[in-house]
């Protein structure tokens, strides 16, 4: 059933069925790529949650593996929650959160040398409980590194009245750990649970990580910030990944700057990140359903894993974001458009691309005031179609704004349709615009700041338009491509 759902994304990596939610344990190990994520294999509902395993040499194409953990009698009896592979000595080794009795805490596998079967400690859970006399709000999710013989774990949680947190602990075994304190704590009080950039009562799935040369722990040989990754959640609707860049100096972290991840918010969620042989730091994240509950459960599938993207820091001091090069083997069927001016108020250009499947790389150079509209997933008389907008300030000539409208993405009035939007430098007025869509999956990313989401369009539409919304556009150039799919055959259930 979920096969037959033309919504259903073919270059994305979703799971073989059923419910698919965070990135877990995402690495390389012998050249091979590691992909884990919180997995319902029973249906489109989060219950229970296993910890599916995909392969790839490629980052592209994904082999479907035994699930990996999978809930039992003891502290993850309701569910193997999300968590991280490190390497001990040369043993793949999980930490996850074990959760029972509705609540979580940390847990241990061991797993064999090709990492296709794994054995809980004895030990687990390897805390027993959060730290005392705090009031938390939860307690889950971990990052774990190495710093010369110690092991260093964050856990994030949350402190009742003040905000989101990571709990900071030592181990030399993984199995044993010592409490050292709050890394920092966040200031729930600052702004509203309606911004987009507020750091929320909870901090899921914490992913911290040095951007420049040297490892966590090490001396800064150099500028370049320590990167906290986390995804801002409340118990009323706040979902968004945020990060700070700062300094993390031993038992502390010293934020300076709060930014967005994807201006998605919650269709880019739970990111976990990892650095590749070539020395990448490649990042997945969640991109969660817009569509009902029951609406899910119809389909038979719900969530799709995000194509990975190389995070990297700009001269700025925010990270850029891109598809790994490796995507553009799916490639296919290459149209490219020279040079055109587009001139506010005409028609859209129809431009004769088409397709569902579909990888758009545009340059362009804006007028200050003027606005670029593209329109993805369209119908012939415009009735369904999702509209990417970059405009640029007229006041400030290097920035502008990233919206995506889904206004008329769909006539199904129960899907979400918010907008979405975000800041954009736009040096010179010159604007790099990368576009995938996989049915009802869409990356867009504008010099490198990212927007995910998810659409669901009734009519089938396919056509690719572009216009001017207002002012002077000048597209410098647009190349597109069909997408290949990446499975083909049947995927069993249980491989
Ligand atoms: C984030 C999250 C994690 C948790 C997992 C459960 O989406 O809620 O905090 O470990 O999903 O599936």
């Amino acid at each position: 059933r979920a096969e037959a759902d033309p919504l259903r994304p073919r270059f994305h990596f979703v799971s073989p069925a059923g419910w698919l939610n965070d990135p877990n344990g995402v690495s390389q190990w012998n050249g091979t790529y590691h992909l884990f994520y919180q997995y319902n294999p029973e249906g489109a509902f989060h219950h229970s949650i296993q910890w599916g395993h995909a392969t790839s040499t490629d980052l592209v194409t994904w082999t479907d593996q035994p699930v990996a953990l999978s809930p039992s009698a003891g502290p993850d009896s309701e569910g193997c929650w999300s968590g991280v592979l490190v390497n001990d000595g040369g043993t793949p080794t999980l930490v996850y959160s074990g959760r029972a009795n509705e609540r979580e805490l940390p847990c241990v596998a061991v797993g064999s040398p090709d990492l296709l079967s794994w054995t809980k400690v004895p030990e687990n859970p390897v805390i027993t409980a959060p730290p005392a006399g705090v009031g938390i709000t939860a307690y889950r999710d971990h990052c774990v590194w190495r710093e010369g013989t110690t092991w260093r774990q964050l856990v994030g949680s949350g402190i009742r009245g003040r905000g989101g947190t990571a709990f900071l602990y030592e181990s030399t075994n993984l199995r044993s750990w010592t409490y050292v304190g709050p890394l920092f704590i966040g200031d729930a009080s600052q702004g509203e649970p309606t911004d987009t950039d507020w750091t929320g009562t909870m901090w899921e799935c914490v992913d911290l990580f040095r951007t420049g040369e040297g490892s966590l722990g090490s001396a800064h040989e150099d500028g370049a910030p320590d990167v906290l990754v986390f995804s801002a959640w409340d118990d009323g609707d706040t979902r968004h990944p945020l990060y700070w860049t700062g300094r993390y100096d031993g038992d502390t972290y010293a934020p300076e700057e709060l930014h967005r991840l994807d201006y998605g918010g919650r269709y880019f969620y739970a990111p976990q990140s990892f650095l590749d042989d070539a020395g990448r730091r490649i990042m997945f994240g969640w991109l969660q359903e817009g569509r009902t509950d029951a609406a899910m459960v119809e389909a038979g599938w719900s969530g799709v894993m995000s194509l990975p993207r190389v995070t990297a820091l700009a001269e700025d001091g925010t990270l850029r974001f891109s598809p790994v090069p490796e995507l553009e083997k799916l490639r296919t069927n290459h149209l490219h458009f020279g040079g055109r001016v587009l001139v506010g108020g005409g028609a859209p250009a129809v431009t004769g691309v088409s397709g569902n499947q579909l990888d758009l790389e545009l340059e362009v150079q804006l007028a200050p005031g003027s606005a670029l509209r593209l329109g993805v997933l369209g119908t012939s008389e415009g009735t369904e179609t999702t509209v990417i907008e970059l405009s640029r300030a007229s006041e400030d000539s290097a920035g502008g704004t990233l919206r995506l409208d889904r206004t008329h993405s769909s006539l199904d009035p129960t899907v979400d349709a918010e907008d979405k939007s975000g800041p954009i430098p736009i040096p010179e007025g010159r604007v790099h615009l990368r576009v995938l869509v996989d049915r009802s999956a869409v990356e867009i990313f504008a010099n490198g700041k990212p927007l995910t989401a998810r659409v669901y369009p009734t009519l089938g539409g396919q056509h690719v338009t572009l216009a001017a919304s207002a002012g002077t556009v000048r597209l410098l150039s647009l190349d597109t491509w069909t997408m290949r799919d990446i499975f083909t055959g049947a995927r069993p259930l249980f491989p």
